[in-house]
């Protein structure tokens, strides 16, 4: 991020900290509850969204060397990513031209060929198909036209993407619009993966979306977790096109007053969030990654009641080594923030931060969540309330509604005013 939209974003964050008020959307929007109940609504969102929709599937670290590959089973085609010994990020359809088998069964690993277990063809990670057993008895079989079925595949500013369909189209730069050069300067493509987090939970995936599109609750649901480290209630939020940033601070914000602004930086200072459509979250700072990407339940997508939640963390080397020096873990194992370590900036070891993050979405935030989905399911809501401040809720949903042809969220009525007979 320019140093110019760092220093602007955190005078305004600590403007409103210090004024005591919030981002202010200038409205509450109703939001239908059937949204996240219509069995129509989530057959219609899974082809639109998701099989007819490029996906952001992974970073760079994902696939960290040529021969690593990556299965990814989230949007109905099952996929096979992997790095050609060009070092190219490919992509296939994870099906034996054969009979269709699925040819490789490891979530990931490195592999320069895949061997089908059922007759035992054999391709590369080029797509190629290499062997066929038995050809003399199977017959002649045309290797040219039964390689793997290649999908649409780009690395770009790190990420890694992927179009469902092989004929569908894949622009990364058109998926992030303005925020492609932001994403370009955090070079999160030099960083690891670690590790992954999934959640089959029962709610909405628009509900799960919903958890990372306000901070109002941090004083509240996360008052012993993240409410700690972060402010609450001061957002700087810029939406992109169907995409937006999201920035809030940590209670290490308070360190830059009485800095020149030359020295200011988000990274200790704040979480950056983006959203991408439909459903990514993507918390990215220089050292370290968190990217949560959210589906219907591929088990039966077009259930609206169900989701599944990845949650994947990368970081630099330099984190890691600098982890690996000293411990510089400043909360507890009750997950409680030790406000006095560093000048009260957050600065956690990348385990730590793992943890948190991890469990506060799963044991708070989604808990939520499926509570608010039950209440669905009765019946006996007509809509939620969008507050104020609220903004990426409004942006998020009405956002769902243009790309389906939908109308926009109505506004809460203000106040009724009583109607004093003779007033005119
Ligand atoms: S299905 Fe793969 S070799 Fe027969
Ligand atoms: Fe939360």
């Amino acid at each position: 991020m320019q140093k110019r939209d760092q220093i602007r974003i955190l005078k305004e964050l600590l403007r409103q900290l210090d004024e005591k008020v919030n981002v202010d959307a200038g409205v509450q929007l109703k939001n239908p509850v059937d949204d996240y109940t219509d069995r129509a609504l989530a057959t219609e969102e899974w082809q639109r969204f998701f099989q007819e929709h490029p996906h952001f599937v992974g970073l760079s670290g994902d696939l960290p060397e040529t021969g690593s590959y990556l299965c990814i089973d989230d949007f109905g085609v099952p996929v096979l990513a992997t790095r050609d010994p060009e070092g190219r990020f490919r992509a296939f359809v994870n099906s034996c031209r054969h009979r269709g088998t699925r040819i490789a069964s490891e979530p990931r690993g490195r592999a320069e060929h895949f061997v089908c277990p059922f007759h035992n063809w054999s391709y590369s990670n080029t797509g190629a198909l290499r062997g066929v057993s038995r050809e003399r008895d199977f017959g002649s079989v045309d290797r040219a036209s039964l390689g793997l079925i290649e999908l649409p595949a780009e690395e770009r500013y790190g990420q890694l993407w992927v179009h469902p369909q092989p004929g569908g189209r894949l622009d990364v730069d058109t998926q992030l619009g303005d925020l492609a050069p932001e994403f370009a300067s955090w070079e999160v493509g030099q960083q690891r993966y670690l590790d992954e987090t999934v959640l089959a939970k029962r709610l909405n995936w628009k509900l799960a979306n919903d958890t990372f599109g306000e901070t109002y609750h941090f004083a509240r649901l996360h008052k012993d977790t993240l409410g700690r480290i972060f402010y609450g209630d001061a957002l700087d939020y810029q939406t992109f096109g169907r995409n937006h940033r999201f920035v809030f601070p940590s209670r290490g914000i308070d360190s830059l007053r009485g800095k020149p602004e030359d020295e200011w930086d988000v990274e200790n200072t704040t979480t950056v969030l983006y959203y991408i459509f439909p459903n990514i979250q993507f918390a990215v700072k220089r050292n370290s990654a968190t990217l949560v990407r959210i589906y219907p339940d591929p088990a039966d997508p077009c259930d609206p009641s169900r989701s599944l939640t990845r949650v994947s963390h990368y970081a630099s080397e330099a984190a890691l080594d600098a982890e690996r020096d000293t411990s510089r873990t400043v909360i507890d194992s009750n997950n409680v923030y030790d406000p006095t370590a560093r000048d009260g900036n957050a600065v956690f070891s990348v385990e730590a931060a793992m943890e948190v993050f991890d469990s506060t979405v799963e044991h708070e935030d989604y808990r939520m969540g499926e509570s608010t989905q039950r209440a669905a399911e009765s019946g006996a809501l007509d809509y939620l309330v969008f507050g104020r401040n609220e903004p990426a809720l409004h942006h998020y949903h009405n956002t769902f509604r243009e790309a389906l042809g939908r109308p926009p969220l109505e506004p809460v009525e203000g106040p009724r005013r009583e109607h004093t007979p003779g007033a005119g």
